[in-house]
């Protein structure tokens, strides 16, 4: 979604929020934007596309000065086109303003504003704001700000620049994170780290109804009621080269063989292997009240929802707590009517998911309590629920989410064993599920080293515009999850079903020409799922069976076969969705698709 890069300094401004804005394409967006200012002059410059669209519009033109402001644009309200690409300015050009999120009182704002005789250039929600900032300006920008907020309904991260207030940028937040970064060259203000992460990882959250005046060398915030706050900085373990291909083609291959790295990161000094039990820092504030829980609910969007599909079967597996999984995008339009000591748990990478921060806020407002399994250090979900545990899988670039659904089952089945352990679950039960999940990463590399094998099968299927993905139990989510996949980054059209749920219906799809991925390791749905099998090759469809190694009764059924080490059921979807993801990628590799950009997604989605 929409991106923020500000910077203030020592430094040209324009190379540095150039930098800034390609650090944080892989948010997704259609347009892009800048305006750097230099004594009383701005100058600024916006483009449809790529920023090398923009780059190259820039090449030449000069453009001084140290303090700037730059935007990548997800169109929201208005396609995407250069008017309506920020910085939006008002009619004289003395404001600029970058901003993420939507104002949703705009239209009324706007009519009073042409009512007033103000025309407008763009489609946009911010050129209002642009507007009222400039009505609202008599010398002092945060003042204007101010006034500005209070006159505006929804969700913002700004960044505004004034002609007559040179030297200062004033940024403002509600509902959308932003960042002030300190280092030696200046101040950067961001939506996301990433764009600062090679000056600095010295940062202060900005908090919703606050705003802050950014120079050279300061920077002072306040809330919208003029109250002035002191934070101190904190340091975010974000490096640079985090961010960077390391060699790979894309971000989604580097992170699909990042996971044996990134579930040790998870597990890292997270177990007492003689106890059976993991040890969980993060929620030590509520666990008195947590190890009395009965009843629970995972919310989440996207991938991070079918994590927490699995994580229900896990919990039911592992503990005596009645689960149940909801869809952020849907749960706070429920009834809902929590039994008492109910935790709500909100699984995201971003943390900054808008409808996943609506639902955990509704569900507090219903009295549960909050927990969050979170990537992102510091980002709204983690500040907004009461304890939480963090994935510690790094950035993840790519828009297709890979590593991170590995890390949050991770996170989900230690939460589950420790629960567990503190109710019926015996310690050989325990041991065994900590060394199962201790030797995860050497089995997820074997997965990984078949990649060659997995190229070639999706080499032989990529032309085929429909396919099938089928699971039961633990893989059922599975299924879904590597339906999303093959949509997002090679956009062929997947289902992902519950194998049983075919013959009620998507069984009239099977043809020749329609691929069935059947998820089927050797557990206790192992015979349902080869009757399942069977169905689809009666019906002459091709089936790509993702299975246990060594299954020889398998492999003579089916078209093409993708082993998977033998590990416990419960585990099993973490070496499962592999080949999954990797039938993906190589598919959108094959159609030349824009792997770790697909079109229209974004990567972090903070609007509902
Ligand atoms: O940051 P979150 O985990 O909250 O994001 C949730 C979804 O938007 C995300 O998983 C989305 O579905 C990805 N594009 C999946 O690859």
């Amino acid at each position: 979604m929409c991106g923020i890069v500000c910077y203030v300094g020592n430094k040209d401004a324009k190379p540095i929020l150039l930098e800034g804005l390609k650090r944080l394409e892989y948010r997704g967006y259609d347009s892009a934007g800048l305006a750097v200012q230099d004594g009383e002059k701005i100058r600024w410059s916006r483009a449809v596309g790529k920023i090398v669209e923009l780059e190259s519009k820039l090449n030449g033109v000069e453009m001084k000065g140290t303090i700037g402001i730059a935007h990548t644009r997800w169109a929201t309200h208005g396609e995407p086109s250069e008017e309506n690409a920020h910085p939006q300015r008002d009619r004289d050009e003395n404001v600029f303003v970058i901003h993420n999120g939507i104002i949703e009182n705009y239209h009324t704002l706007r009519k009073k504003l042409e009512r007033e005789g103000i025309s407008f250039r763009s489609e946009t929600d911010t050129e209002v704001l642009a507007h009222l900032i400039a009505l609202n300006f008599t010398g002092d920008l945060s003042d204007a700000v101010r006034k500005t907020m209070s006159q505006v309904e929804g969700t913002f991260g700004i960044g505004v620049i004034h002609r007559f207030t040179p030297g200062e940028i004033v940024v403002a937040r509600r509902g959308s994170p932003l960042i002030i970064g300190v280092s030696d060259e200046g101040h950067f203000v961001a939506s996301d780290v990433a764009a600062m992460a090679r000056y600095t990882n010295k940062v202060v959250h900005l908090e919703d109804n606050e705003l802050a005046s950014v120079t050279v060398d300061d920077f002072s915030i306040s809330t919208a009621q003029a109250k002035h706050i002191v934070r101190s900085t904190e340091t975010v373990e974000w490096r640079a080269q985090d961010a960077e291909l390391n060699g790979f083609p894309h971000f989604m291959l580097k992170e699909i063989y990042e996971q044996p790295m990134t579930v040790k990161n998870a597990i890292r000094g997270r177990l007492e292997p003689g106890e059976g039990v993991p040890k969980l820092g993060g929620i030590m504030p509520v666990w008195d009240k947590l190890k009395e829980c009965r009843h629970m609910v995972l919310v989440a969007c996207g991938t991070s929802h079918y994590a927490a599909c699995v994580g229900k079967y896990i919990f039911e597996k592992l503990t005596e707590i009645d689960t149940e999984v909801g869809l952020a995008s849907e749960f706070r339009y429920r009834k809902l009517n929590f039994p008492p000591n109910t935790f709500v748990i909100a699984i995201s990478q971003s943390g900054e998911t808008a409808d996943t921060l609506a639902a955990i806020r509704e569900a507090k407002r219903k009295g549960a309590s909050l927990l969050g399994i979170v990537n992102v250090v510091g980002s709204s979900i983690s500040r907004e629920t009461d304890a939480g545990i963090y994935n510690h899988a790094g950035p993840e670039i790519g828009v297709a989410s890979t590593k991170n659904f590995t890390s949050q089952l991770t996170i989900l089945t230690l939460l589950a064993l420790l629960l567990g352990r503190h109710q019926s679950l015996s310690l050989t039960e325990g041991i065994q599920a900590i060394r199962a999940l201790e030797s995860l990463p050497d089995l997820m590399q074997r997965v990984l080293s078949q990649a060659n094998h997995i190229e070639a099968i999706s080499e032989k299927y990529y032309r085929c515009r429909n396919w099938l993905f089928l699971g039961r139990k633990y893989n059922y989510p599975i299924a879904m999850e590597g339906a999303l996949k093959l949509k997002e980054v090679s956009y062929i059209h997947a289902e992902g079903y519950a194998a049983g749920e075919m013959k009620h219906g998507p069984i009239a799809l099977i043809n020749p020409e329609m691929p069935t991925v059947a998820i089927i390791p050797k557990d206790e749905m192992y015979e349902k799922m080869t009757s399942n099998i069977h169905e689809v090759k009666s019906r002459k469809g091709p089936v790509i069976a993702i299975a246990t190694e060594g299954d020889d009764r398998i492999r003579d059924v089916v078209d093409d076969l993708i082993e998977v080490p033998a590990t416990l059921d419960f585990l099993n979807p973490l070496l499962t969705v592999i080949p999954c993801q990797l039938l993906a990628y190589y598919c959108a590799k094959f159609l030349d698709r824009d792997i770790d950009k697909p079109r229209n997604l974004a990567k972090s989605v903070t609007v509902e």
